[in-house]
């Protein structure tokens, strides 16, 4: 999936990036000139930290594993 259009960045070239230990959003912009442009993708980009954080529900990322297991719950 595409996350930057402007500068062609998928999602698995940031999962990538963090996984080498780039975990700000400076380092991603440094190493795959994302969020450079439009700056339409910073939220996703900021979704993607949080999440590599562990922080993803405050985020707002949502695991799919998650919502079926709240749906079991109700
Ligand atoms: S979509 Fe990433 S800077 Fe424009």
């Amino acid at each position: 999936m595409i996350v930057c259009i402007c500068s062609n960045v998928q999602d698995r070239q940031i999962k990538a990036a963090l996984a080498t230990g780039i975990d700000t959003l400076a380092g991603l912009k440094e190493a795959l000139d994302i969020a450079n442009c439009c700056g339409c993708c910073e939220p996703m980009v900021h979704d993607f930290l949080e999440a590599h954080h562990g922080d993803g529900a405050k985020a707002g990322y949502i695991d799919i594993a998650q919502v079926d297991c709240l749906a079991y719950a109700v």
